[in-house]
């Protein structure tokens, strides 16, 4: 009864703020979103009959592991106690939020390890009560989350796209994006985002079809824009950029004015993701060296979803 995963990252497009039921992660609204290749989680899992109580890996966050544990215990009707180890490949606290991959990587790896056949509709599903956002990291490249589960619009070698992560805030952020999620009927402009919405996830389709990066670009820029204004008008206002993240959402239209086909987009984080065409990427990458404040930057390309594999971490 042991095994373990590997699962991407994402970033959203479409961003997912809001639940329409918080206690089974129903969103309010659907969200689009690319798996990262250069940010994986390895899971692995075992239960047995040996273990006097549960064990998880040091630096986790060990009681919302042992409640998605319990969630799988349950399904099977077992109590054998577990030990879980998690490691992530993307350097420690660099500000990218790892509980999409962590709970993706969890939930293949658990399930696998009890031995139950679920589909990736049921995984993906599993996966969301974990935490929201990692239902889209089951299914391959880019992705689509519609209320319970999320699916793959486009395999990850459909596109040669980038999402360039320009770290310059390594420290855990202030606010979780489960308390940011509670609060987010108290801004006033939430209601026109939600009504903005279909219409954006129509055109980003379109941009996916027709493979037109401007198009998808402005999307992505005006919907992260859009997610920040609501957070920002929130009560209390969630204020997540620095500096040097407006340093950088500033170049980013001065590069574009260049030629330079690049867009911004931003989590519940002071981190930059800047997606552009694979051609354009070390182009981009030379750009980002010259903004202070860069303290990393991460190369992502569009990757496959969470993947049993047979090396054990214990
Ligand atoms: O899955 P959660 O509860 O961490 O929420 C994720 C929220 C954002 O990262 C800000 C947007 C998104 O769709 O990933």
């Amino acid at each position: 009864m042991k095994a373990t995963a590997v699962a991407p990252a994402n970033i959203a497009f479409i961003k997912y703020w809001g639940k329409k039921d918080a206690s089974r992660q129903i969103p309010r609204n659907s969200s689009i979103s690319m798996n990262l290749s250069a940010c994986t989680t390895t899971t692995t899992v075992e239960f047995s009959k040996d273990f006097s109580t549960d064990t998880i890996s040091e630096g986790f966050d060990a009681q919302r592991i042992i409640k998605h544990i319990d969630r799988l215990r349950s399904l099977v009707g077992i109590n054998e106690r577990v030990c879980v180890a998690t490691s992530n490949n993307f350097p420690a606290s660099s500000g990218i939020a790892s509980s999409a991959s962590g709970f993706a990587a969890l939930t293949i790896a658990a399930t696998a390890a009890l031995h139950l056949n679920l589909s990736e509709k049921e995984l993906s599903a599993l996966a969301r009560l974990g935490s929201g956002s990692a239902c889209r990291s089951i299914p391959d490249g880019f992705v689509k989350w519609d209320g319970e589960f999320a699916h793959s619009l486009y395999p990850a070698d459909y596109w040669d796209l980038c999402d360039i992560v320009a770290i310059v805030e390594k420290a855990k952020k202030k606010v979780s994006s489960s308390k940011g999620h509670e609060a987010v009927e108290t801004s006033p402009f939430f209601k026109q985002r939600l009504d903005a919405i279909p219409k954006r996830i129509h055109k980003i389709e379109l941009a996916f079809q027709k493979k037109n990066f401007q198009s998808l670009g402005e999307i992505i820029e005006e919907d992260c824009l859009d997610m920040h204004h609501v957070m920002q008008t929130q009560t209390p206002p969630l204020m997540y950029w620095n500096d040097a993240t407006k340093r950088i959402m500033e170049a980013v239209r001065d590069w574009r004015k260049n030629g330079l086909s690049v867009y911004f987009t931003i989590d519940a984080g002071p981190n930059v993701h800047l997606i552009c065409e694979g051609k354009d990427e070390a182009r981009v990458i030379e750009s980002l060296k010259n903004i202070s404040g860069v303290e990393e930057i991460i190369l992502n390309k569009p990757s496959k979803g969470a993947q049993i594999v047979s090396t054990h971490l214990f």
